[in-house]
């Protein structure tokens, strides 16, 4: 409730309402990310009144206005269809009733309407008996065909809120997981996936798995790796945890990656690294997140002695100190540091002095 109630707006029409994730957190007692709300009607024209106009989508019928220094979204009330299915959908009416409007959503408990002006519930598809039974329920059978990323959302929910799909539900994910038309927007796919993966559990990764679901991104079979994924990702903060646990599948092409996340699936090696220097090597330049995913596919052992360990020490010299004893620079400067650095992974006590001594010796 209070997350709804700082939001102070003197609305008697009875034509604005809170609408999806907002409705279901409050009914749940759990904090919203963010904040919808719908207009019966053309929000952009009923929204000029209430002063500073922040940015608006004339196409989608949504407004950002500024409310006594807070920032909020507007959405007018609107219908939609999916001429591409798996593609953004588009509007069909802007303006349509509140019943239209619910009935374009994904599942039963996002479809929750509350009034601003009364506080009534507003409930056409039995939003709050699912909430009851905790179940995960779409409002008609094509839904995962208009929009298979639903299907990942579904995940998503139902391990944030320990609900379970109802059973029409999962036949019908069933269904289009056997049958899945590759011609989607992967974007959304993407988007949906870090949403679901930053959550950072091992139970959505073993349902995203064991369900097939992971079939979205590729048909390529998978195996649950044995290595508890959350754990890892616990032990060894990374910025990216959803690449983390999508690196498992072989083959992300179909997803539209940055280059920063190409080069954290590139820099995997494909064979068990034998030695320390083999692992440093390996690793120096990477992020830590191929170390996690070799950790996850090739050899645990190895990356976390790399990531505990080995990844702490650096030798002292450089190619100035190597100048300095006379040798003229050369390709063999890198052979030179790397024995250096052999012998330091053997005893990383080693002082400058002792580094010296090693190159003396090998030019002894
Ligand atoms: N929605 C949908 N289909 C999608 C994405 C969104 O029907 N593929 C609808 C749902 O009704 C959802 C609303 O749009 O409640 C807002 O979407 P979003 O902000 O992504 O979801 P929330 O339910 O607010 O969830 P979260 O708490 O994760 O933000």
């Amino acid at each position: 409730m209070a997350v709804m109630n700082i939001i102070n707006i003197n609305d008697t029409s009875n034509k604005l309402f809170y609408i999806g994730g907002v409705v279901r957190d409050e009914l749940l007692g759990r904090k919203s990310l963010d904040i919808d709300i719908t207009y019966v009607g053309n929000a952009i024209e009923y929204c000029a009144r209430f002063g500073k106009i922040i940015r608006e989508n004339p196409d989608f019928g949504t407004i950002r206005v500024n409310i006594g220094g807070q920032e909020v979204d507007f959405a007018s009330t609107r219908s939609e269809s999916y001429p591409r299915k798996g593609h953004l959908p588009v509007v069909d009416k802007i303006g349509c009733s509140l019943k239209e409007d619910v009935l374009r959503r994904d599942f039963t408990i996002n479809a929750l309407a509350k009034s601003v002006t009364t506080g009534e519930i507003i409930d056409y598809t039995g939003g709050l008996e699912d909430l009851k039974n905790k179940k995960l329920r779409v409002l008609h059978d094509e839904s995962f065909v208009d929009d298979p990323t639903r299907i990942i959302r579904g995940l998503k929910f139902s391990v944030r809120f320990g609900f379970e799909l109802d059973e029409h539900t999962r036949i019908l994910q069933e269904k289009y997981l056997s049958n899945i038309n590759y011609d989607m927007s992967f974007k959304r796919v993407k988007k949906e996936l870090i949403e679901t993966f930053s959550l950072n559990s091992q139970k959505v990764f073993e349902i995203f798995i064991n369900d097939g679901i992971y079939k979205l991104v590729t048909p390529n079979e998978v195996k649950l790796p044995k290595v508890n994924i959350e754990k890892l990702v616990n032990d060894y903060a990374v910025e990216l945890p959803w690449i983390v646990y999508a690196g498992v599948l072989s083959d992300l092409s179909r997803l539209p990656l940055t280059k920063t996340e190409q080069k954290i699936l590139d820099d995997v090696p494909e064979n068990i690294l034998k030695t320390d220097f083999e692992l440093y090597k390996a690793f120096e330049n990477s992020r830590t997140e191929t170390v996690l995913l070799y950790a996850i596919l090739k050899d645990e052992t190895g990356a976390r002695h790399y990531l505990d360990e080995l990844r702490n020490i650096k030798i002292s010299v450089t190619g100035k100190d190597l100048q300095k004893l006379g040798i003229k620079p050369s390709p063999k400067y890198n052979e030179i540091l790397d024995e250096v650095l052999r012998q330091k992974l053997k005893n990383p006590c080693l002082t400058i002095d002792d580094e010296i001594a090693v190159i003396a010796d090998l030019f002894a």
